[in-house]
């Protein structure tokens, strides 16, 4: 008898345009995309219409929003495995967006951290879509009936959002949208700080030595984990309290897939000088050809364009789907 074929589960996941990506969007989301291309039905996206919630200067995000979908390309997102666009081309989502609003409520989007972290750092802008942001993004993950969210651990909470809203709405009209689960790494799900290894990294930190670009050259990365901050005993071993020894072995267990004990063991005995540039190699290392292959595609933009093009229609007729299922149910005539 012939063997049914099992329809694949979809995993679906964004990333914002704001700046080079970093050493922590790869390790906490990016090479699970790249790895999970393989088993699953892939959607990755460029988040633009996330980024307005900060003001951009619209030239700059323009020419980020194709930079990053060249990134995404260069780290090995393969758009002939996956389905990769950019979220303004689909309109769906804008839409979705609305729609779930009207589901979600004031007091529990009022208690996301990243809502009140921003609002403390962007005190002249806190503005409706900043408070609205997870709502946004979770019609960016229903809208796809995702199984898995490929994220890193800042976005657990708009996880746990997205399923709560998720739940009420089905609760209320009827079985609209699969639930998701959040995906996250073993290890890598929080890179932290070169420079205050009690905060995450962040591209968005004002020093530039708190943070890798994945575009960095080897003197750049090996200069920045030069200057790491650690403490002042002279162990490498993942211990707590260690917050700037714990970050470097994570960093270096996931460039170099050894394990913690085996980074322990590695580095008995040695010095932190020996142990950051054996770290700051093996990212360099890593992101070579990555920034090879990105100087290569930036420059191919009118591939790049259809690209997108082609995604968005994908993404589109994917979407629409469950846009139409929503829109039926809360009562608003199809044309
Ligand atoms: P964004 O653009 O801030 O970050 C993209 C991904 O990188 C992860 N990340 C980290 N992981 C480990 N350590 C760090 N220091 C670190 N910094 C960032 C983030 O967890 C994220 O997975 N709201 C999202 C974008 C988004 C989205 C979505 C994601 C919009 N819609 C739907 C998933 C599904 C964001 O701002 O990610």
């Amino acid at each position: 008898m012939e063997e049914q074929k099992q329809a694949k589960q979809r995993i679906l996941s964004g990333i914002q345009p704001t700046g080079v990506f970093t050493l922590g969007n790869y390790m906490g989301a990016i090479v699970n995309w790249e790895q999970m291309q393989e088993d699953y039905d892939c959607a990755y996206f460029i988040a633009d219409l996330h980024s307005l919630t900060v003001r951009q200067e619209p030239a700059e995000l323009r020419k980020h929003t194709i930079e990053a979908f060249a990134l995404l390309l260069a780290c090995g997102i393969d758009p002939e495995k996956s389905l990769v666009f950019v979220q303004s081309h689909v309109h769906t989502h804008a839409e979705m967006g609305w729609v779930l609003c009207c589901s979600a409520l004031m007091g529990e989007l009022g208690r996301m951290t990243q809502f009140k972290d921003k609002s403390a750092k962007h005190a002249d802008n806190i503005n409706a879509g900043l408070f609205t942001y997870p709502v946004l993004m979770a019609g960016d993950i229903l809208l796809y009936q995702a199984d898995y969210v490929p994220v890193g651990q800042d976005q657990r909470q708009h996880l746990e959002f997205t399923r709560d809203l998720a739940e009420r709405f089905n609760h209320f009209y009827g079985n609209v949208f699969k639930i998701p689960d959040g995906y996250y790494p073993k290890a890598g799900a929080k890179v932290m700080s070169l420079q205050d290894p009690t905060s995450k990294m962040s591209k968005s930190d004002p020093n530039p030595n708190s943070f890798i670009s994945i575009l960095d050259d080897r003197p750049v990365i090996l200069n920045k984990f030069k200057r790491a901050v650690t403490d002042s005993e002279a162990e490498i071993v993942y211990r707590e309290g260690k917050d700037g020894i714990n970050n470097l072995i994570t960093i270096y267990s996931v460039m170099t897939g050894k394990s913690i004990p085996e980074v322990e063991k590695e580095f008995e005995g040695q010095g932190y000088g020996t142990f950051k540039m054996a770290v700051g190699e093996s990212v360099a290392d890593r992101l070579q050809p990555i920034r090879d292959e990105f100087n290569r595609l930036v420059g191919e933009k009118k591939y790049l364009e259809e690209l997108m093009a082609v995604g968005a229609d994908r993404a589109y007729r994917i979407s629409r789907r469950t846009l139409e299922k929503a829109k039926k149910k809360v009562g608003l005539l199809l044309p």
